[in-house]
C-alpha cells in the first residue's frame, strides 16, 4: 500500500473505503451528481491540504530538527598541539618573493628585508611552526647558495614551479630571522632526492653546532654568532613522486641512512620526519613503518582537496552548490585517511610515538585568470572558510596522532591566508578561521558525540555539521562549529557532561553568498562578527548555526 493509499484509507476507514468512494461515484441512487461534486471537492481540497501539511511539517522537521550534541568535560586527556595550526611556505610563485619577502631596500616596512604587516598578521593568529623551503623545490634546493653576501649568491633554476630563475636572496638566515620575527619554530625540510647526505648533515651543523667546526665557523663568519634553535627537520618532500619517483622500500633505506647523520648538536634536539604518504596510499605507510618506524619521530601525511579533479580544478570564486557540496565532500575524506593511515601506524607503534604530521593540507583550484599557471595563486572564499574549519576539527579530534599540520601555503599560493598586492594586503576567510581557533592550540580535546542530520544535495549526504571542542588552561570551554549546509541553519541542544556552563560569547564568520571573499578594493567583505545566538537553559546550551557558517563558542 502507498503512502497515498493509506492516507485515503485512514480517512475514510470508518465511514467507508476508498472503494466505497469509487461505489459512490458510480452511484444512481439518491446521491445527485451535485452532491458527487461538491464531494470530489472537498475531497480535493482535503487531499491538497493534508498534502501542504505533510510537505510542511517535513520541511518544518528539517529546518527545526534539533541536532544533539555531547561534550564530555571530564574525559579529556589528549592535548590539541598548537603545531596543528602550523603553515607552510614554498619558494613557489610569490609566496617568498613579493610575498614575505620585499628586500631591505624596498619603499614598504620591512624588517630586514622581511614584510612588517605580514609579520602583524601571522602574529596574530599565533602561527605555532613554520615549514619551509618546500616542498617539490626542497628535493632541489642546495643551501649552500643561500647563505653569505647576497650579491655572491649563485642563482638557480625553480624547474617545478615556472622555470623561473631563483636568487637565492632568501635562505637559511632570512628564513629562521623570519620565524624569530614571527616567534615561530622553524621546521625545515631537507633535500634527500637530488642532495646528498653530507649537505644534510653540515645544515644541521651549520644552524644548530655552538662548537667549532667548519660549519658552525662558517655561519659565524656570515654573521650569526650563536646557533637557532632547530626542532623540526624532514628528511625529504614527496620523495614518491617530485622528490624522487622512488618506491616506499627505497626510500625506507635512504631515510634510515639519511636521518642517521641528522645530528643531536649542542643541547639541539631533532624531531626527524619521514616523508610519509598521500591520499589513500596506504602501502607507503605501511612500508616506512615496517623498515622505519623505529627511527622517526614523525611521518609525514599531504592531503589536497581538489574539487572537479586534476585535470579540471574548479574556479576559487565562481561556483554554485554543485561545487560547493563537491569540495566539502571531498576535504572530509581527510578524516578517513587519518584514520586508516593511523590504524596502519598503530600496527607498529601502539603507543602513538610517532606523530602523523599532515605538512600539506588545502584547497586546490584553477589559478585566478591571467596569472601564471605554475605560480598557483587562487583566491579564497566563505567555501574555503569551511573547508579551514572542518578539516581543523578533523585534526583536533584526531590529535593523539596528528601531532602537526602545516596549511598550503601562507601567502599567495593556494589556500592562502594572507594574499599580496604591491603594497596592499587581505586577509582571507581562511586567515579568519584560524584567529578564530587559535583558542584550541594546546588546549585539552574534549571528546564530542554529535547527533546531527545530513545535508542532502542531489541524493548525496554529508553530515551537516563539523565540529570539535577544547578546554584551556583556564578552564575556558571552546566549541568549534561549521554548518556545511549553505541553505538551512541547524539547532544544536549541546550538553556539556560534568559542567555547569554559567555563560556563552561567541564568533561567527558568514556571509549572504558561498562565493563571498575579500578582495584588495573591498578588503572586509567577510570578516568574523559577535555571534549572538547561543544561551544558556537549564544548564544546556541552545544554539542556532546560521547555514554556511563557522561559529566558535566560548563557555565559562
Ligand atoms: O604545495 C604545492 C606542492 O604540492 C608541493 O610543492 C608539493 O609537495 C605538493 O605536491
Amino acid at each position: 500500500m502507498s503512502f497515498f493509499d493509506k492516507f485515503v484509507f485512514l480517512e475514510f476507514g470508518n465511514h467507508g473505503s476508498y472503494r466505497d468512494l469509487r461505489s459512490i461515484k458510480n452511484s444512481k441512487g439518491r446521491m445527485d451528481m451535485n452532491i458527487l461534486k461538491i464531494s470530489l471537492l472537498l475531497m480535493a481540497v482535503f487531499l491538497m491540504c493534508a498534502g501542504l501539511t505533510l510537505s510542511s511539517v517535513k520541511g518544518e522537521k528539517e529546518n527545526n530538527a534539533v541536532n544533539t550534541l555531547i561534550v564530555d568535560v571530564d574525559l579529556g586527556k589528549d592535548t590539541i598541539s598548537k603545531h596543528i595550526y602550523g603553515h607552510f611556505s614554498e619558494h613557489l610563485g610569490r609566496c617568498i618573493y613579493a610575498g614575505y619577502w620585499v628586500g631591505e631596500d624596498s619603499a614598504l616596512p620591512n624588517t630586514r628585508g622581511i614584510r612588517n604587516d605580514i609579520v602583524e598578521a601571522l602574529r596574530k593568529i599565533k602561527i605555532p611552526v613554520l615549514r619551509w623551503p618546500g616542498g617539490c623545490f626542497a628535493d632541489e634546493y642546495q643551501w649552500k647558495d643561500g647563505i653569505g653576501p647576497k650579491q655572491n649568491r649563485p642563482t638557480m633554476i625553480n624547474t617545478h614551479w615556472g622555470g623561473v630563475t631563483e636568487n637565492n636572496h632568501f635562505g637559511t638566515h632570512e628564513f629562521l630571522d623570519l620565524c624569530g620575527q614571527l616567534d615561530c619554530e622553524p621546521y625545515i625540510c631537507g633535500n634527500v632526492g637530488s642532495g646528498t647526505v653530507g649537505e644534510m648533515q653540515e645544515w644541521v651543523e651549520y644552524i644548530t653546532f655552538d662548537g667549532v667546526s667548519p660549519m658552525a665557523d662558517l655561519r659565524r663568519l656570515n654573521g650569526r654568532a650563536k646557533p637557532w634553535k632547530l626542532r623540526f627537520f624532514g628528511i625529504g618532500n614527496e620523495n614518491w613522486g617530485c622528490g624522487g619517483s622512488m618506491r616506499p622500500e627505497f626510500y625506507a633505506d635512504l631515510y634510515r641512512r639519511y636521518q642517521t647523520y641528522v645530528r643531536n648538536f649542542s643541547g639541539n634536539r631533532v624531531y626527524k620526519i619521514a616523508c610519509g604518504s598521500y591520499n589513500e596510499n596506504y602501502h607507503w605507510t605501511d612500508v616506512l613503518m615496517r623498515e622505519a618506524g623505529r627511527m622517526m619521530n614523525g611521518l609525514s601525511f599531504h592531503y589536497y582537496t581538489v574539487p572537479g579533479g586534476w585535470g579540471n580544478k574548479n574556479s576559487a570564486t565562481d561556483f554554485g552548490e554543485p561545487e560547493w557540496f563537491d569540495t566539502l565532500k571531498k576535504a572530509l575524506l581527510v578524516e578517513e585517511y587519518i584514520t586508516r593511515h593511523s590504524t596502519i601506524m598503530d600496527r607498529y607503534d601502539p603507543e602513538k610515538q610517532v606523530g602523523l604530521i599532515v605538512d600539506e593540507w588545502g584547497t586546490w583550484y584553477e589559478v585566478e585568470p591571467g596569472t601564471n599557471p605554475s605560480f598557483l595563486y587562487q583566491q579564497n572564499s566563505l567555501r574555503d572558510a569551511l573547508v579551514a574549519g572542518l578539516t581543523l576539527n578533523i585534526f583536533n579530534s584526531h590529535c593523539e596522532r596528528v601531532k602537526m599540520a602545516n596549511i598550503a601555503q601562507t601567502i599567495n599560493v593556494l589556500q592562502a591566508v594572507i594574499l599580496t598586492k604591491d603594497e596592499k594586503m587581505i586577509l582571507t576567510p581562511t586567515y579568519h578561521v584560524f584567529d578564530m581557533y587559535k583558542v584550541h592550540q594546546d588546549a585539552t580535546l574534549l571528546p564530542s558525540q554529535l547527533n546531527c542530520g545530513e545535508y542532502e544535495f542531489k541524493k548525496e549526504g554529508i553530515p551537516s555539521i563539523s565540529v570539535s571542542a577544547s578546554r584551556d588552561r583556564d578552564g575556558k570551554i571552546h566549541i568549534s562549529l561549521c554548518n556545511l549546509d549553505p541553505k538551512k541553519s541547524q539547532e544544536i541542544r549541546c550538553e556539556l557532561r560534568d559542567f555547569t556552563p554559567q555563560t556563552v560569547i561567541g564568533q561567527i564568520l558568514t556571509a549572504d553568498d558561498m562565493t563571498t571573499h575579500n578582495t584588495f578594493d573591498e578588503p572586509e567583505r567577510i570578516t568574523p562578527a559577535p555571534f549572538k545566538k547561543a544561551q544558556i537553559k537549564n544548564s544546556t546550551v541552545l544554539t542556532s548555526l546560521p547555514p554556511k557558517s563557522v561559529v566558535v563558542l566560548e563557555i565559562d
